[in-house]
């Protein structure tokens, strides 16, 4: 039955480091995948994390299963994390949370849920936007469709463009939108634009769908939340995927988040539990260990506040790098201006770089770039920046 079954690509994003890994050349350099490195290259586990664990393991006293949408009391820090304390969303019992196997879950359960109760919906994407969000609402078996979001003449946002096109997105359909630190490009909307943006979604009756996936690699956990508070004022009904790969670095524990807004606590109960039908077909219930350790971390205030300078220290450490790395081109002599990179938020960076630049570093050089050109700047370090940017002019000049 097997036999006449062609192989299936590799991974765009994470089949880079497959790849990479498999590479002998000592100067290999991995940009691609979307993980926090320190300037030894290293991924370590937070301090936070490592104590948050040491009282898991003194106080755990079964493996029993977790509740399908998981523990209500991590439900609870994740809906405080996201709106801020005491917002009315919360307040009102108008959000309903579930622990997920990471983002990815939360957005392939949001999907799950959505084709049940919007079967002939369309769901919207920002061009470009992640390599996995067509993926993961293609395999929901949802169409996909386009809206401009990312002006590469001018490297910033074609806002005027998007708006255009979500004035025209029907009522019923699904828009997806990145919260913060928009992956691939690094160019967010600001405080006001996301008002326009909620308007828009209330006006044409559309479903803002957020991805939450670096609360705190923009500006700061607060200042990130702007999108998410502008659909909380202006829209009855919206969905967020949140990840805490990033910001708590746990990446391998797989944990996130799910949270559904409606208009009011009997709707948000009543959607909610088909949600978690989605949950029981999908995986069942959640994984404990990734939710415990946010929930140790956000309702102890020593480690809480602890966790937040960590956070606050890999974003500083990405700032500084992704202005060293702008020096570091104009002092190779890069053609071209690359002042954006320093304006971009969050992990990646736009870079410009054609496919066949990308080709060639790859190829030529070692070095791991997503197709499109995303660069993961925490993969910059001081061992690696000169041989970047002499192979970047390298990559230019062919
Ligand atoms: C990324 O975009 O690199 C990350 O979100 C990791 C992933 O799953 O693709």
């Amino acid at each position: 039955m097997f036999q006449s079954i062609l192989p299936a690509p590799p991974d765009a994003i994470l089949g880079l480091t497959d790849a990479w890994k498999n590479d002998p050349n000592p100067l290999k350099v991995n940009l691609g995948v979307g993980v926090f490195k320190d300037d030894a290259g290293n991924t370590p586990i937070l301090p936070s994390v490592k104590a948050a664990e040491a009282l898991i393991l003194q106080s755990a006293t079964t493996k029993s299963y977790m509740p399908i949408s998981g523990a209500p009391e991590y439900g609870i820090c994740v809906q405080e994390m996201v709106f801020g304390a005491g917002h009315p969303v919360v307040a009102e019992g108008r959000a309903r949370t579930a622990h997920t196997p990471g983002g990815t879950a939360a957005l392939r359960v949001g999907a799950d849920f959505l084709k049940k109760v919007l079967p002939d919906a369309t769901v919207w994407m920002s061009s470009p936007t992640w390599a996995n969000h067509k993926g993961v609402f293609g395999a929901a078996g949802f169409k996909c469709a386009d809206y401009p979001y990312y002006d590469a003449a001018g490297k910033g946002l074609a806002f005027d463009r998007m708006c255009e096109v979500l004035e025209t997105v029907p009522a019923g359909d699904i828009v997806l939108l990145h919260a913060c630190c928009h992956n691939p490009s690094g160019v967010d909307l600001d405080a006001a634009q996301w008002q326009t943006v909620a308007q828009i979604a209330s006006r044409c009756g559309w479903l803002p769908f957020l991805d939450f996936a670096y609360q705190g690699y923009g500006d700061g956990i607060e200042q990130d939340r702007a999108g998410v508070l502008a659909l909380a004022a202006t829209c009855p009904e919206f969905i967020i995927a949140s990840s805490f790969s990033k910001n708590f670095g746990l990446y391998q524990d797989r944990t996130g988040a799910i949270t559904l807004v409606a208009a009011n606590a009997s709707e948000a109960a009543a959607a909610f539990s088909n949600v978690e039908i989605a949950i029981r077909v999908n995986y069942s219930n959640p994984p404990a260990h990734g939710g415990l350790i946010v929930k140790t971390i956000l309702t102890n205030e020593t480690l809480r506040q602890q966790w937040v300078g960590e956070l606050d220290g890999m974003r500083e450490h990405i700032a500084a790098i992704r202005t060293r790395f702008v020096t570091a081109l104009g002092e190779h002599g890069v053609p071209g201006d690359y002042s954006f990179i320093a304006r971009q938020k969050g992990m990646f960076s736009f870079s410009g770089l054609s496919d066949a630049q990308v080709k060639f570093l790859r190829d030529s050089k070692s070095i791991y770039i997503v197709g499109g050109g995303r660069i993961n700047v925490a993969g910059i370090t001081s061992r690696n920046m000169e041989y970047l940017c002499t192979s970047i002019k390298e990559a230019l000049a062919i």
